[in-house]
């Protein structure tokens, strides 16, 4: 066989190069793309709460009184602490965290999503329930997984148009080494013959909103895509009409990372 001419080869190694930067680029994208979706929620809970510091601000220089300006002090400082609470969740989100993994608890990396969306999910209308008992630790990329569960729960919420109940649970195996995340919405469901594409870059059935938001059909694939490179498993059950579930499976940190699963790193529709 003839060796291709080295302009050839050097071509191809440049081509793959572009193309592992646009795909690291792509997440990157579709991450601060999920979290535009939630921009005018968390603006009004920004104007809340400078309504809470301007009108106890007002309070505590009208009376002189030190039980009331101690009350207008404690308001302020819980509102500038969710502010800050706020902000401290988007930065840690929208920043790119490199390749850097750790041994964390699953419930940690929910509860540090769920502060980005619980505003957008009361305007909503819809109810979100937290079950964080269990407390599994899997080793990973912090970043790349809160966009997984970021994403997963802006598709529930958006599969339940008349507002709804989303359920976040965490699950720790220790008979199969794995923790568990699971993300269950009482939506629309998804038609069986949906099912199997839901996974597939830029398959979706919504359509962008007048922002331009929403509906480009990468939340999933990105999805899966990520907890494939952690050696974990993404796995879907709906039923039309009742509600979807996706449930995220990770290895736990103290498992052995030889745990050889054959089938670690499929994505199994319905
Ligand atoms: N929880 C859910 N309930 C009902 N349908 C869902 C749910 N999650 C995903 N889907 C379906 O899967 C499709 C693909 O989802 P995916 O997140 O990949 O893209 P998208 O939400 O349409 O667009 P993007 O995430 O890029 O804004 C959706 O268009 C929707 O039809
Ligand atoms: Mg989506």
């Amino acid at each position: 066989m003839t060796q291709p001419p080295s302009d050839v080869e050097d071509r191809l190694r440049r081509a793959e190069e572009q193309v592992e930067e646009l795909g690291r680029r792509l997440v990157q994208a579709q991450k601060l793309g999920s979290v535009g979706e939630l921009a005018s929620s968390i603006t009004h809970e920004f104007n809340n709460v400078l309504m809470t510091v301007i009108n106890y601000a007002k309070m505590g220089l009208r009376h002189a009184d030190d039980t009331t300006r101690e009350k207008a002090f404690n308001k302020i400082l819980a509102a500038g602490q969710r502010a800050a609470k706020i902000t401290t969740g988007l930065l840690s989100y929208a920043r790119n965290g490199g390749d850097r993994r750790e041994a964390i608890d699953l419930g940690e990396v929910v509860r540090s999503v769920i502060v980005l969306v619980e505003k957008d999910l009361q305007m909503h209308r819809v109810r979100l329930d937290l079950m964080l008992d269990e407390h599994p630790v899997a080793e990973l990329n912090v970043n790349q997984v809160q966009q997984v569960v970021l994403n997963l729960i802006v598709n529930a919420r958006q599969a339940m148009d008349a507002g709804g109940r989303i359920v976040v649970s965490v699950h720790e195996n220790t008979a199969d080494g794995m923790g568990e995340i699971a993300v269950k919405d009482s939506g629309c469901g998804i038609p069986a013959d949906k099912l199997p594409r839901i996974f597939d870059s830029f398959f979706t059935t919504k359509t962008a909103d007048a922002g331009g938001q929403g509906g480009t059909g990468l939340g999933l694939s990105m999805c899966r895509e990520i907890v494939e490179s952690h050696r974990g498993r993404i796995r879907v059950e709906s039923v039309v009409g009742r509600g979807t579930t996706f449930t995220l499976r990770f290895p736990l940190a103290t498992a052995s990372n030889e745990s050889g699963n054959g089938d670690a790193s499929m994505a199994k529709a319905g």
